[in-house]
């Protein structure tokens, strides 16, 4: 039998947005391939308890996505980096677009497309020119549920993004990866029986029969990462939620 070595071992990856869910099964991903992982967020005990969590040579950045000067900073004051995924949340925007209060439109651009778009500028000047980045978008960007037009907006802006990033900051690559539902602590916000009936729901109507769990994302932030013939690819990850169904 052949054993390979780690895909990663000596590799720098920065994962922003790195204590939780779909970032922190990233991170833990890339630690058990053999890389040296940076997580990031706000709150410190988070940090902590995931790095515990994920183990390897996994360390924890207290910074502020929305704040430009701590994201420079961070990146100032680290080396090359191989490797950067942007996992940063934020869950503002959403609901009936007759109701939509635009000003709940502009949190949710604040959250989640600024930070992901200053990040990875703020990143550039210290990622390895032939390294990879790849940011989380949403399933809502391509697909019609009703009630996502404001995360649609959001998470399709920064799609639009990646082929023309892709080609011009080559040979770095830049892909992107689309979840579908997935069971993260996001979701802590929903009371549990009310999430269960929906995560049931869904699942039931989900070509694979359940909703995503972290691990399925972080696989697929893995191969994007990996693969070096890969570059501008928005890769879906969603179980075929979103598949068309000609209705
Ligand atoms: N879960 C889903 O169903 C789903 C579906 C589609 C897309 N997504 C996308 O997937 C990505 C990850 O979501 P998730 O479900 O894994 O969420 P999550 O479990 O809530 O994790 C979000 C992570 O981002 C950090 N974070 C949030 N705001 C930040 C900021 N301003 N600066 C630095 N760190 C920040 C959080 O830590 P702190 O709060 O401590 O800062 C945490 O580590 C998001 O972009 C989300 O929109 C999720």
């Amino acid at each position: 039998m052949s054993t390979s070595a780690p895909l990663f071992t000596g590799q720098h990856v920065v994962v922003m947005g790195g204590s939780s869910g779909i970032g922190e099964a990233a991170a833990a991903a890339f630690a058990a391939d053999g890389a040296e992982v940076v997580i990031t967020g706000r709150d410190r005990e988070r940090l902590d308890a995931a790095v515990a969590r994920i183990g390897g040579k996994t360390t924890g950045a207290q910074v502020d996505a929305v704040d430009p000067e701590a994201v420079a900073a961070f990146f100032a004051d680290g080396g090359t980096v191989d490797h950067l995924v942007v996992a940063v949340s934020g869950a503002a925007g959403s609901g009936p677009f007759a109701q939509l209060d635009l000003a709940d439109l502009a949190t949710g651009f604040d959250a989640k497309f600024w930070p992901q778009v200053r990040v990875l500028q703020a990143a550039l000047p210290h990622l390895r020119a032939d390294g990879s980045v790849t940011l989380i978008t949403a399933a809502s960007a391509r697909a019609a549920f009703p009630g996502t037009a404001g995360l649609a907006a959001i998470n399709g802006a920064l799609q639009a993004m990646v082929p023309p990033l892709a080609v011009e900051l080559a040979p770095l690559r830049v892909n992107a990866v689309s979840p579908g539902v997935i069971d993260t602590p996001w979701w802590d916000r929903v009371p549990e029986e009310q999430r269960k009936a929906l995560f049931d729901g869904l699942a039931a109507t989900t070509p694979v029969g359940r909703v995503g769990r972290p691990e399925d994302v972080a696989r697929a932030i893995h191969l994007l990462a990996a693969n070096t013939f890969v570059t501008g690819v928005v890769f879906d990850c969603t179980g075929g939620a979103n598949l068309p169904t000609g209705r």
